[in-house]
């Protein structure tokens, strides 16, 4: 077991009718003028928008409106957002809305609180000094940005897709009502459950330590996202098995499933950043269709945590042939990701990178991630040519 900081500071206020709990928690804050940042069109076709606005407004503060976030953020919005929050002088940013919006947000945030240009985070040529207050209307369980120290956003014109981690942007509170998540397309729910699942999977396959704890809270999270997703799939209205979902989806990206590891793999999800940033992907889907590839090409180098996966999650029965039971783990992960409509290539997915376009992925995967990433196996920039070929 290593040693760890568990730092989650975002006050989270969890069910139905929630949301109309904004007012006393923005007075808290003790802030006064907010901007409130939405995506392309959901949160303004509910009256969930107009709905928070109003909640703004009757708590004192002044609303100012920015929408138009897209999945897979972009950073000419963020800039619009810095600009826009100077010129207002804000003091917080509400968002309303998913992972892209809270990414653009904390963005946003940087921007305003942080002097020069806010990609050198992204570029890692220098760390956040501070970052604006931010709240958060969930509307989608997935990202689990809610609770994260992440912030993902796209440079378009460039196909680049990175990440800045820093406690510095996680939000100060976070409404979660699982009824908000009931508008959503079946495609995107089931995203989102793989996008959940995979946080916790990422910290899961590891070489670098374990606890009994993390990995029971683990294992008992990724059963319950499997079951749960599969509910929704036929009966998207359930009350009950969203609210597992969303729960889920914070506690699997707060860094709690990989307290006493060493961090985790997370080279899927690099691997995956690079899809979504030259074919603007859905996150969750992307992961699905690299995921089975890259645990083939590693499960050997980490296979008793396969294993371990493969009998406590998926549920395999165990036997002396360990190699033969992880691969059916993979196997009845990838079984579960067609069940709930997700892709296990990148033909299902709906991209057909040329030989070329997977040179580029994989040189700025590994350039993304400093020439190396994995820990169940260490990949360089070959691995990841080869993995993303197998993902064909
Ligand atoms: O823009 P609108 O119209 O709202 O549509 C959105 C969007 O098209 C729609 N949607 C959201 N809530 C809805 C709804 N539609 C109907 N009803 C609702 N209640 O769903 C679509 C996807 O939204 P998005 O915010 O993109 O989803 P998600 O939460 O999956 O976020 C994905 C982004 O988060 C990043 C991903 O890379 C991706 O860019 N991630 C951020 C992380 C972090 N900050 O910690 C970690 C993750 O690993 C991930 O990388
Ligand atoms: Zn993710």
């Amino acid at each position: 077991m290593n040693n760890f900081t568990y730092y989650t500071p975002t006050k989270v206020v969890f069910g139905k009718r929630t949301e109309e709990k904004i007012g006393g928690l923005i007075r808290e804050c003790g802030c006064q003028k907010g901007l409130v940042h939405y995506g392309g069109k959901s949160a303004k076709a509910s009256g969930l928008l107009d709905r928070v606005v109003a909640s703004v407004e009757k708590a004192g503060a002044q609303a100012v409106l920015l929408g138009g976030v897209v999945p897979n953020p972009h950073l000419s919005l963020v800039y619009e957002g810095i600009e826009l929050c100077q010129r207002e002088k804000v003091d917080f940013i509400l968002v309303v809305g998913g992972g892209s919006v809270i990414d653009s947000a904390k963005a946003i945030g940087y921007g305003v609180a942080n002097e020069g240009d806010v990609w050198d985070f992204f570029e890692k040529k220098r760390k956040a000094q501070a970052c604006l207050p931010i709240g958060v209307v969930l509307t989608i369980a997935a990202a689990g940005s809610e609770m994260s120290n992440g912030s993902v956003i796209t440079k378009a014109e460039a196909g680049m897709k990175l990440a800045y981690d820093d406690d510095l942007s996680r939000p100060v509170f976070a409404i979660m009502n699982p009824e908000l998540t009931m508008s959503l397309p079946d495609y995107q729910t089931a995203s989102g459950c793989v996008d959940i699942l995979m946080h916790t999977m990422e910290r899961y396959f590891t070489n670098g330590g374990n606890m009994e704890i993390t990995d029971s809270i683990a294992e008992g999270l990724m059963r319950t996202v499997m079951n749960n997703a599969i509910i929704l799939k036929e009966q998207p209205d359930n009350y009950d098995a969203r609210a597992e979902v969303m729960w889920a989806g914070s506690l699997s990206h707060n860094g709690l499933t990989g307290c006493g590891n060493d961090g985790g793999d997370f080279a899927t999800h690099m691997l995956e950043h690079e899809i979504g940033g030259m074919f603007d992907v859905a996150h969750g889907a992307g992961l699905a269709a690299i995921w089975g590839s890259w645990a083939r090409y590693v499960y050997k180098d980490c296979l008793d945590r396969f294993v371990k996966f493969a009998t406590c999650v998926i549920g395999i029965s165990p036997s002396d042939d360990l190699e033969a039971v992880a691969l059916k783990g993979i196997e009845g992960m990838e079984a579960f990701y067609h069940q709930i409509d997700m892709p296990i290539s990148m033909k299902e997915l709906g991209v057909t990178p040329t030989d070329q376009q997977l040179k580029t992925m994989a040189k700025m995967c590994s350039i993304a991630t400093g020439g190396a990433k994995g820990s169940a196996k260490v990949l360089k920039e070959d691995d990841m040519y080869n993995i993303y070929r197998l993902a064909l």
